[in-house]
C-alpha cells in the first residue's frame, strides 16, 4: 500500500500511464503519423517497452548514454535528437548503430555540421540525418531558408550523411498565448517553408507534447516526438491545459513534517525531488487531489505548502503533489513506484537517470 511507502516517493498511476500512451498512439494512428516518443521524460526501460508495444515506430533520446541505458526495451529504431559534437563519442555511436536497425542523428546548424561530420568519419558510419529547424524556441536549428539550403547542400555532398528530413521542437508552445492547434499550424508553416525551399518530399518531424496530437492530424507531418505526454505535469495540465487533470500519471508522495505557522505546511520533498523548475506563475508543485495546496517555495529537502487548504493539514498527512516539470523530477529519482489505486504493483528503475553524457 502507498501508506507503507517511505516518503518522498515518485508514484506512477499505471492505468493513467497506459491511457496516456494509448491516447497519443491512437491520435497518431488516426492521422497516419509515426510516433517516436522522447524517452527523456521517463528514462525507464519498462515504459519504453510499453510505448513500443502500443505501436511506437521508434524512440527519441537526447544523449547516447540515455539510448544505451534504454536498449533493453527492445527498440530497433532510434533518433538521437541532440547536437552530437564530440569525436570521442565515435566508438559508442558505432556500437549503438550496430545494435539497431536504424540510428538517426541530428544536424542542428552549419556550425554543428563539421563536428558531426568528423564524428561520423571517425566512427566509420553513414547515417540518416534530420536537420533541425528553429520554429521560434531560439535553441538549435537553422534560422532561415538560406541557411537551410546551405546546410542541406553540405549534408547531401557528405559521404557519411544522408538527408532524412527536418525536425523541430516547439518548446515555446508551452508559454504561447495561442491555442495548441494554432501553435502546431504556425510551427508547421515555418518548417514547411524551409522544407519546400529544399525538397517538398522531405519528411517533417515536429516534436512537443503541447502540439503533438494536433500535429498528428495535419497533412504532411511524417512523425511526432512528444515526451512529457506520458505522465503530464503542471505545464501540460495547468499552464497549458492540453491534458485533463484526471490524466496526470505521476505525483510525488510527500509527508507533512511540520506546521510551523498558520497557513503553512512543510513537506519532506524539496528541490531534490521536484527540481527547481517552476510554472510561469511560480509553482513548483500542486496537489493531485485539486485541493488548494500549492508549493511555491522549495529548499533542498523541504517543500513549503500554502493555500486555503493548508490549515487543514496535520503532521503525518500524506500528499500527492504534481511537479511543475516532470522530466527533471524523474531524473532525480532512482526508481518509480507503480501504483493502481492505493496498491503498489511494481517498482521500476529509472535506468537512464543522470544519463546526460
Ligand atoms: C528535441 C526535442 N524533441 C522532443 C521533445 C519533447 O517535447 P515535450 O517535452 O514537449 O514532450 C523535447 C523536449 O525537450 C526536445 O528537446
Amino acid at each position: 500500500m502507498t501508506s507503507d511507502l517511505p516518503t518522498p516517493a515518485l508514484l506512477v498511476d499505471l492505468d493513467r500511464l497506459r491511457a496516456n500512451i494509448d491516447r497519443m498512439q491512437r491520435a497518431c494512428r488516426a492521422g497516419g503519423v509515426e510516433l517516436w516518443p522522447h524517452a527523456k521524460t521517463h528514462k525507464c526501460v519498462e515504459i519504453a517497452r510499453m510505448q513500443m508495444e502500443a505501436g511506437a515506430a521508434g524512440l527519441c533520446c537526447a544523449k547516447l548514454s540515455e539510448a544505451e541505458a534504454l536498449l533493453p526495451c527492445g527498440v530497433r529504431r532510434l533518433f538521437v535528437a541532440h547536437s552530437l559534437a564530440d569525436p570521442g563519442l565515435a566508438p559508442r555511436l558505432r556500437a549503438l548503430a550496430d545494435r539497431l536497425d536504424e540510428l538517426i542523428v541530428a544536424c542542428t546548424s552549419e556550425a554543428h555540421f563539421p563536428a558531426l561530420e568528423a564524428l561520423l568519419r571517425v566512427a566509420g558510419l553513414r547515417l540518416p540525418v534530420l536537420m533541425a529547424v528553429d520554429t521560434g524556441l531560439g535553441r538549435e536549428g537553422v534560422r532561415d531558408r538560406a541557411a537551410a539550403r546551405r546546410l542541406a547542400a553540405r549534408i547531401t555532398a557528405c559521404p557519411t550523411m544522408r538527408l532524412h528530413g527536418l525536425y523541430t521542437h516547439e518548446g515555446h508552445a508551452y508559454t504561447s498565448p495561442e491555442r495548441p492547434e494554432a501553435c502546431a499550424a504556425e510551427a508547421l508553416r515555418a518548417a514547411s517553408a524551409v522544407r519546400d525551399a529544399l525538397d517538398p518530399a522531405l519528411p517533417l518531424w515536429p516534436g512537443c507534447s503541447v502540439t503533438a496530437e494536433a500535429m498528428a492530424q495535419i497533412e504532411g507531418v511524417h512523425a511526432v516526438r512528444p515526451g512529457t505526454y506520458v505522465f503530464g505535469d503542471l505545464s501540460l495540465a495547468r499552464t497549458r491545459p492540453v491534458m485533463p487533470w484526471s490524466s496526470l500519471a505521476l505525483s510525488v508522495l510527500a509527508t507533512v513534517v511540520d506546521r510551523p505557522e498558520p497557513g503553512l505546511a512543510i513537506v519532506d520533498a524539496g528541490s531534490k525531488c521536484f527540481s527547481s523548475d517552476r510554472t510561469p506563475d511560480g509553482l513548483a508543485a500542486a496537489d493531485l487531489d485539486r485541493r488548494d495546496l500549492l508549493v511555491r517555495r522549495l529548499s533542498e529537502e523541504h517543500g513549503f505548502v500554502t493555500g486555503a487548504d493548508a490549515d487543514g493539514l496535520n503532521v503525518g498527512d500524506r500528499l500527492r503533489l504534481v511537479p511543475a516539470h516532470v522530466c527533471p523530477a524523474v531524473n532525480l529519482a532512482d526508481h518509480l513506484t507503480v501504483v493502481s489505486g492505493d496498491a503498489v504493483v511494481a517498482s521500476w528503475s529509472v535506468a537512464a537517470r543522470g544519463c546526460v553524457w
